[in-house]
C-alpha cells in the first residue's frame, strides 16, 4: 500500500477499527505528491468532535448538558474520574493517530525519513490509544460515552510546514506530556492501580522518542540556529514553551529525548500554563 492511501485511510475513516490499522510494513513512499491538508476527521457517530466553550470559571462545558470537563488528577483515586482521565488520554492518542497522518499528506516534500518517522509514530499512537481503551472499558467505560473535544485539531493553523508541525506536536504537546505522563502514572500507583500505572510508563517511554524526534528535525531544519530561538521562532500563541510543560518538569525524561541542557535550563525558567491560559 502507499503511504498516501494509508494516511487518507487513517484521518478520513469512521471507525475506530480503521485508525487502529497499523501501517503495513511495506508502506510505499512516493514523492511529487500534492499537498493535501484534510481539514477535519472521519469518525463514529459517539466520536464527533464537540466545539469547546469555556465557562466564566474558566472550566470547559461541551454542548448543552454533556460535559466534558476532564477531572483533575485527584481524581485518579476515584475508578470513575479515573476511567473520565482514561477516556481524556485516549481522545489525545486518537488525534496524534490523526494528525500524524494528517502531516504525511499535508507535507509530500519533506524529507523522506521525516515522513516514514511520522508513520512510526502513529503507530505507537495506535498501540497508545488501543492501551488506554482497554483500561477504560476495564473500568466500565467505554470509549465515545463522554463528548470529545478537538484540542489538537484546532491547531491546524500552526501546522504550516514540517518544522512547525515538529514545534507544535514534538516539541510542545508530546514535550507537555514527558510531565502529565509521569504525575498520572504515580497518582495511579498511589491509588493502587497498577495496570493504568504501567500503561502510563508504556506512553511516557514512547513519548521520550517522540520527542527526540521533534529534537532532531528542529535541529536539522534550523541548522546552526540556536535551538531555543529556533524554536521560539516556529511555534506561536497560544502554543509555546509555557505549554510545553507542565508543572513539574521531567529533565531526565528530557534528557533521554537529546535535548541539550542549555534549552530544558531555559524551559525551566518559564511558567508552566493551561490551555486556558491559567497558570498551572
Ligand atoms: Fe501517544
Ligand atoms: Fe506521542
Amino acid at each position: 500500500m502507499n503511504a498516501r492511501d494509508y494516511a487518507i485511510r487513517i484521518v478520513t475513516g469512521d471507525t475506530l477499527a480503521t485508525k487502529l490499522e497499523p501501517p503495513p510494513p511495506e508502506l510505499a513512499f512516493t514523492d511529487g505528491d500534492a499537498e493535501l491538508r484534510i481539514a477535519a476527521p472521519g469518525r463514529p457517530p459517539a466520536l464527533q468532535i464537540v466545539p469547546a466553550r469555556r465557562s466564566k470559571s474558566g472550566s470547559l462545558h461541551l454542548g448543552p448538558g454533556r460535559q466534558a470537563r476532564v477531572p483533575p488528577i485527584a481524581g485518579m483515586r476515584d475508578p470513575a474520574q479515573r476511567a473520565r482521565i482514561l477516556h481524556a488520554l485516549a481522545n489525545h492518542e486518537l488525534q496524534a493517530i490523526e494528525l500524524f497522518a494528517w502531516a504525511v499528506l499535508a507535507y509530500p516534500t519533506a524529507p523522506l525519513p521525516f515522513r516514514r518517522g511520522l508513520v512510526a509514530i502513529l503507530a505507537d499512537e495506535q498501540r497508545h490509544m488501543a492501551m488506554y481503551i482497554a483500561r477504560l472499558e476495564t473500568l466500565g467505560t467505554t470509549f465515545g460515552a463522554h463528548p470529545v473535544t478537538g484540542h489538537f485539531w484546532n491547531k491546524l493553523d500552526h501546522l504550516t510546514g514540517p518544522l512547525e508541525f515538529a514545534c507544535a506536536m514534538g516539541l510542545t504537546f508530546e514535550h507537555a506530556n514527558l510531565d502529565f505522563c509521569g504525575d498520572y502514572a504515580a497518582a495511579a500507583r498511589a491509588c493502587g492501580d497498577v495496570a493504568t500505572a504501567e500503561v502510563l510508563d508504556q506512553v511516557h517511554a514512547d513519548e521520550i522518542r517522540h520527542v527526540h524526534f521533534g529534537w532532531v528535525w528542529l535541529r536539522r531544519f534550523t541548522g546552526d540556529t540556536d535551538p531555543w530561538q529556533a524554536y521560539n521562532a516556529h511555534v506561536r500563541p497560544p502554543l509555546g514553551p509555557a505549554r510545553a510543560r507542565g508543572a513539574r518538569l521531567d529533565r531526565d525524561a528530557r534528557r533521554r529525548a537529546g535535548i541539550d541542557e542549555a534549552f530544558i535550563d531555559a524551559l525551566d525558567a518559564i511558567a508552566p500554563t493551561r490551555p486556558s491560559g491559567q497558570p498551572r
